[in-house]
């Protein structure tokens, strides 16, 4: 059978790490209310010189280099992020080619916000069974750059970070992408935005910031609705119970609502890997951090049957069913 595999995998963390109390400092917060209300206590904040494709540029060489594929071996380079270098031209998948020299591949933005990643892979999956070359999916988000840091109701939530990995075709037809669910669900649109782009500008002679809005209470409504939903149907679809199942590894937006699906599954929170407490919410780069993170603590072996659950602005959804 011919499946796609995730060959390697690599992130990028931005060196300054901010506790709550930092931002308590200057806003009216309390690391009290954010570790109760999210789980969260650090995050990762870039520094002036660095930029989305910076961060990703990083954990591609690292992955690269990791994986001994050459940049002129790419067929594609897969790039997601909500925070582009530029508005929207050139993507960023362009300028990250430019800068490792993947001269023979094709560079595309995802733009489907924290479900990217998600996207990525299953994009992946479709265009190697045309074209058998190594694909790259990067994720890099600088959610710090779009994130009005009076507004305590969003700015807390966030954090920067990248990973990058290269999938190639499965060496044994096992390993690798068994089924993706890509869904999104448009009524949503209005309640996660980054404001900002042509539409919100009247003239030419506006320069309207970019500045993240979100109605919280309706994400985590469709969030807490949307991870069991995913999560079940890709076991159903594979004939699979949670017993099967090795690892869920969710979008790391809030450790509330990874404990509200878990309790409605009636799955045990041990199933999930949680890492939300050390770099807060960062979009579509959080779950192949997240896979970084397991790597490093030797939780992912051959063999291991997870399911990743990407959500965000969009409203976007899904998961990808992977045998490590
Ligand atoms: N520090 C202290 N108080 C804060 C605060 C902060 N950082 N942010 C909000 N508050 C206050 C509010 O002003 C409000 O005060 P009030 O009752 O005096 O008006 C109170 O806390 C409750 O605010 P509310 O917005 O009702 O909190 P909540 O329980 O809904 O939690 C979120 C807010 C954002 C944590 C929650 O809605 C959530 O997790 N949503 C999903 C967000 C998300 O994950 N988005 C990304 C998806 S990809």
């Amino acid at each position: 059978m011919f499946r796609v595999y995730i060959a390697g995998i690599s992130s990028y963390l931005p060196e300054n790490c901010v506790h709550n109390n930092d931002l308590s400092e200057t806003l009216d917060t309390s690391n009290d209310w954010i570790v109760s209300h999210t789980g969260i206590s650090y995050r990762h904040l870039a520094a002036e010189h660095e930029s989305p494709s910076s961060m990703g540029i990083a954990a591609v060489k690292d992955v690269l280099q990791k994986t001994g594929i050459a940049a002129e071996e790419l067929g594609m380079i897969l790039l997601s992020t909500t925070t582009p270098d530029y508005a929207p031209i050139p993507s960023t998948a362009c300028v990250v080619q430019d800068a490792i020299g993947a001269k023979n591949a094709v560079g595309l933005d995802i733009t489907a916000a924290c479900a990217g990643f998600v996207y990525g892979i299953e994009l992946a999956r479709a265009y190697m069974q045309i074209h058998q070359r190594p694909i790259l999916v990067v994720a890099t988000e600088m959610l710090s750059r779009v994130t009005d840091w009076n507004d305590r109701k969003t700015c807390v939530l966030f954090g920067d970070g990248a990973a990058a990995a290269i999938l190639l075709p499965s060496p044994d037809g096992e390993r690798g992408v068994v089924e993706s669910l890509l869904k999104s669900d448009s009524s949503g649109k209005d309640v996660l935005k980054i404001e900002g782009g042509c539409r919100t500008s009247t003239s030419h002679t506006d320069n309207i910031p970019l500045t993240i809005f979100m109605d919280g209470k309706s994400v985590f409504t469709f969030a807490i609705r949307i991870l069991p939903a995913v999560i079940t149907q890709l076991m159903k679809n594979n004939g699979l119970t949670i017993d099967d199942i090795d690892w869920i590894v969710p979008h790391q937006a809030n450790y509330r609502i990874i404990h509200s699906a878990a309790n409605r599954l009636g799955v045990p929170e041990s199933k999930f890997f949680i890492n939300v407490q050390n770099f807060a919410n960062t979009a579509s780069a959080s779950i192949p951090i997240a896979l970084v993170d397991m790597e490093h603590r030797g939780l992912l072996k051959p063999g291991h049957k997870i399911i990743t659950v990407g959500f965000g602005a969009g409203l976007c959804y899904g998961g990808n069913l992977i045998i490590w």
